[in-house]
């Protein structure tokens, strides 16, 4: 699908963002693994949660969806179904990894493949701490999927230190950990988003700066029963967008603010946006909140490799503000971003070049040179089928001088399928 997006004049209005993708594949997953019935309100209707409930559904749970709730009865721990076929990740790297670590830890053979894009993602980093615990898994070469979970003899519990700071490697170790006697213990020396040890009620202790967080069988998995709060990650579109275009103000009720999740919050207050987060309340364990933003002039900034983790999904569309702030931005300590649904610091400094924008492209990140008040120029941009490029795109085209084109722009659906509407509906022409 080729997507046209206009020049803006303001945007203006109330949107509800989508509901949380990664707190809705987690709940999924772990209603699978809890042997009582769950009941998720606000479960997202965006191709990334959908493969969960597919995934959960072949392997013996139950799903019913009303429209407003899905209610998933679990298998339990220890009575999943062996798939009878591949189990279809699509382009899911939090569902491939998280339950690797499950069926490891049950012992279910099973083989797990995705989409061209999630086939081309690093799974070694998760392969290397499973054989450790004692798992047999076969990859294709180099660590790529797809990944055949052979039947395995009971795993072996680990004390592992996360060599990359990542939620979803921390999640399959602590899963694989569910299944074993004797504690598994993450240790996490930077922290990452916290929704698995949250949502399952894991212990965590600080241990010399780092998080230490343990899971084992005598862990008992609670129902989820929760209502899933706005997705943080689809907010900071509207917010840079808000910041950058002129004369507007959006406003996003029920949106998640966990900690984890929102330094671009915190990065895009210290460029001098106009961001309030009020009506503070929680939905479930998580905190929410309504959150306004009303353009003002941005200041350039340096990401330190240090907020990295907690802004990581967010760095495509940071980098589109990056280009309207009043000076050189820098980011560093973000080679992370290579290995996403796209490489997204080449995906993003392409975007930005087209548009006109100057920008230097390092290993670990991005230079970028900003104007203020500037109209990028009009181009056709690739997503390159990966679902945050597409929007950032999109919302740099907002700026620009005459109509952009966004090519494969249906990649927004895997997290944000109302994204184009609600453009429509903020976008003052
Ligand atoms: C996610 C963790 C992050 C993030 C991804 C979702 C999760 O990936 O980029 O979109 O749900 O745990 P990494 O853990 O690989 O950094």
């Amino acid at each position: 699908m080729i997507k046209t997006v206009e020049p803006a004049l303001r945007l203006k209005g109330t949107i509800t963002p989508p509901a949380d993708k990664s707190i809705a594949q987690r709940a999924a997953l772990f209603a699978m693994l809890c042997d009582r019935t769950s009941q998720i309100t606000n479960y997202p209707v965006a191709e990334d949660p959908r493969t969960a409930l597919a995934c959960i559904r072949q392997l013996g749970a139950k799903v019913a969806d009303d429209g407003v709730t899905v209610t998933i009865t679990g298998t339990g721990r220890d009575n999943m179904a062996v798939p009878t076929g591949p189990v279809d990740c699509g382009n899911s790297g939090t569902v491939m990894r998280l339950l690797a670590g499950i069926l490891a830890g049950a012992g279910i053979p099973a083989t797990l493949i995705g989409d061209a894009s999630l086939s081309r993602r690093p799974m070694k980093r998760i392969i290397d701490p499973l054989a450790r615990m004692g798992a047999e898994i076969v990859s294709a070469e180099g660590g790529l999927p797809p990944l055949e979970i052979r039947h395995g003899n009971p795993l072996q519990p680990v004390r592992f230190r996360l060599p990359v700071a990542s939620a979803q490697l921390k999640s399959c170790v602590l899963l694989a950990g569910l299944f074993g006697e004797d504690a598994t213990q993450v240790v996490e020396p930077v922290s990452t988003r916290n929704h698995t040890e949250t949502m399952l009620g894991l212990p965590v202790v600080r241990e010399d700066g780092a998080n230490v967080i343990s899971s084992s069988r005598r862990q008992v998995i609670p129902a989820q029963n929760l209502q899933i709060p706005g997705d943080f990650s689809a907010a900071a579109f509207w917010l840079v967008a808000g910041s950058i275009i002129p004369d507007s103000e959006i406003v996003m009720p029920s949106t998640g603010v966990n900690p984890t999740r929102t330094a671009s919050m915190h990065i895009l207050r210290r460029m001098g946006a106009d961001i309030v987060d009020e009506a503070k309340d929680r939905t479930g364990n998580e905190p929410a909140a309504h959150l306004r933003v009303r353009s003002a002039p941005l200041k350039p900034t340096r990401i330190r490799p240090e907020e990295i983790p907690n802004a990581i999904d967010e760095l495509p569309v940071l980098c589109v503000a990056m280009a309207f702030a009043d000076g050189v931005s820098r980011i560093t300590g973000a080679e992370e971003l290579r290995f996403k649904e796209s490489d997204r610091l080449e995906a993003i400094q392409q975007v930005l070049e087209a548009a006109g924008v100057r920008v230097e492209g390092h290993r670990d990140g991005l230079t970028i040179y900003g104007e203020p008040g500037r109209k990028v120029r009009a181009a056709r941009h690739d997503s390159r089928h990966d679902h945050r490029i597409a929007m950032a795109a999109a919302i740099l085209s907002l700026m620009g001088d005459a109509p952009s084109q966004i090519d494969n722009a249906e990649a927004a659906s895997v997290s944000y399928p109302e994204f184009w509407a609600h453009l429509d509906t903020l976008a003052h022409r």
